[in-house]
This record gives C-alpha cells, structure tokens and sequence, in this order.
C-alpha cells in the first residue's frame, strides 16, 4: 500500500462533506436525546473507526450519559473483508447491567462485527441495547440486525475518513471519500 503525502490526493470522490457530517451528527444527536429522555444512557464506541463520530455525538447528546470503549478486531479476514470471527481487544471497563446501552458506530458493512457485539452485550444483562451507526451499507450486509439510527446510507464503494481507515491511514481527513484504486492497488 502506498499513500500519498498529501492524504487528499488519494480520495476521489467526497461522499460525504464535512458539513454534511456535522449536520447529521447533530441530527442524531437531538433524536437519542428526545427518545432517551429522563434516562441515563451509555454509550459505548467501538474503536477504533468510531472515534471521531463518538467524539462528536456525545457533545450532542443532552442527557447524563457515560462512555465505555470496547476494541474488538476480526482475524482470518483479509483487509478489505471481515470475517465474522471477532476477538476482543479490549473489553468494556464498568459493568451495564441494567443500563441503556447506545453501540456507536463508524459503519456497518456485512453486519458481522456488530452481530457478534449485540450478542455479546446482551450477556453482560443491560436494561436495552441499541446501535447507532454513521454509515450504513446494506449491499454488503450478510446477516440482518436491526440499526436503530442510521446516519447515511452508502453505495458499496471503499471509502476512507473521518475515522474509517485503509491500512490504518486516513482515519483523520474530515470527510468521508471514496479511495482512489491507485491507492490500495499498488
Ligand atoms: C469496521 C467498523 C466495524 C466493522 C464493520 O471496523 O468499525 O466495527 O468494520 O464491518 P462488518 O459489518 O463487516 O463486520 P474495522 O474492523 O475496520 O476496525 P477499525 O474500526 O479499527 O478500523
């Protein structure tokens, strides 16, 4: 893989502007607080795509809310392809037993990541579990779960930004772009 200097070299189309980011993310933020009213919420990211949209939708939720971080990776995938057997890198650090639990994030592609989390979580006992996700594309999904708030829907194609990577590289443009082929075919 060979990226250029200049990161924005390497992004054809821009699919989602910045502007168009913040707009949802506040969007979003304003149906979980009004759905989740008089109720205590926590979030949990999974890293590490979801950084920056957790980032985000935390400030605009207005509720006492509390943050855990899970990291979890799939092996026996490729880079490109999950595989749907996840290890836990890092597991949450409070209990949530009988809490809300809103799952943050980044994007939901075949659906195996999150499958395998929601199942997961439901062992630990929380009062409800729900997903939120930024990026949502069902052309690629394999098994169906059920995403309470979806921020975009997008075409099948390999996008990079604002948290989403290739090679690790990229997590930090401000907008969500399509990757050029130069880019992951060398
Ligand atoms: C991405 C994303 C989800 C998962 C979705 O994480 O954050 O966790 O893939 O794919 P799926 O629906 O096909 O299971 P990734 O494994 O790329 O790790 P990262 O967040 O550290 O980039």
């Amino acid at each position: 893989m060979k990226h250029s200097q200049d990161l924005n070299e390497d992004v054809g189309e821009i699919l989602l502007s910045e502007d168009q980011i913040r707009i949802k993310v506040v969007e979003l933020g304003k149906r979980i607080s009004a759905d989740y009213a008089g109720r205590e919420l926590t979030l949990v990211s999974v890293l590490k795509g979801s950084l920056p949209f957790m980032a985000d939708l935390m400030r605009q939720i207005d509720l006492p809310l509390r943050i855990d971080l899970m990291e979890v990776s799939s092996y026996g995938g490729t880079a490109t392809e999950s595989s749907g057997l996840v290890r836990i890198l890092k597991d949450l650090s409070a209990p949530i037993d009988d809490r809300d639990v809103l799952l943050v994030e980044d994007i939901i592609d075949t659906g195996l990541t999150l499958n395998y989390l929601i199942r997961y979580l439901r062992g630990k006992n929380p009062r409800s579990i729900k997903v939120c996700a930024l990026l949502d594309k069902p052309a690629r999904r394999l098994v169906e779960i059920p995403i309470d708030y979806v921020g975009f829907e997008i075409p099948d194609a390999f996008v990079v930004g604002y948290g989403l990577d290739f090679g690790e590289v990229y997590r930090n443009l401000r907008f969500v772009g399509v990757l050029r082929p130069e880019a992951y075919e060398s």
